[in-house]
């Protein structure tokens, strides 16, 4: 059985590669690329989003059950349904580049952004100061 520590660095390792796929495809976007012209880069892009996108939820899932956030006796933390929903986002993010330039410039402030809302949100909206 793996570890909290384990499953942990899967999550963020696979949220790093999510981005960076992404990040990938804004930038081509952006630049004027299309989906076309993308070629085979985009595919491979895609796919490895893909598995960022499993990773990540196994990992958030197994660090989730190991620190009884998630259980089979109480179901989900409620900050868990929004890590949920954030995923999901996520997922939808290879959609977006190519809709336009503009667009896809602005997914490199709002996937950080999105990913800092994450982190204040696991473990359950501890304070920002003290
Ligand atoms: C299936 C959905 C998800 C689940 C079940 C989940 C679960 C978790 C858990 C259990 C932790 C460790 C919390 C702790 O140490 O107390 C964590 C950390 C983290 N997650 Fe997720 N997560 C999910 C989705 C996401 C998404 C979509 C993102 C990015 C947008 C994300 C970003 C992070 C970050 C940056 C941390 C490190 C912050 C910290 O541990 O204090 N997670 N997640």
């Amino acid at each position: 059985m793996p570890s909290y520590k384990l499953y942990k660095m899967l999550h963020l390792g696979a949220i790093v590669l999510i981005c960076m796929t992404t990040a990938g495809l804004a930038f081509h976007a952006w630049l004027g690329g299309t989906k076309e012209s993308a070629g085979g880069a985009r595919k491979a892009l895609l796919a490895l989003h893909g598995v960022g996108m499993l990773l990540a939820f196994v990992g958030g899932m197994g660090a989730g059950a190991q620190t009884g956030a998630i259980s089979s006796e109480h179901g989900f933390q409620s900050w868990v349904h929004i890590k949920i929903a954030l995923w999901f986002a996520l997922g939808a993010l290879p959609a977006l580049p190519y809709r336009s330039p503009r667009l896809a410039a602005s997914l490199f402030v709002v996937v950080p952004l999105l990913v800092a809302f994450a982190a204040w949100v696991a473990g359950g909206f501890l304070p920002l100061t003290r």
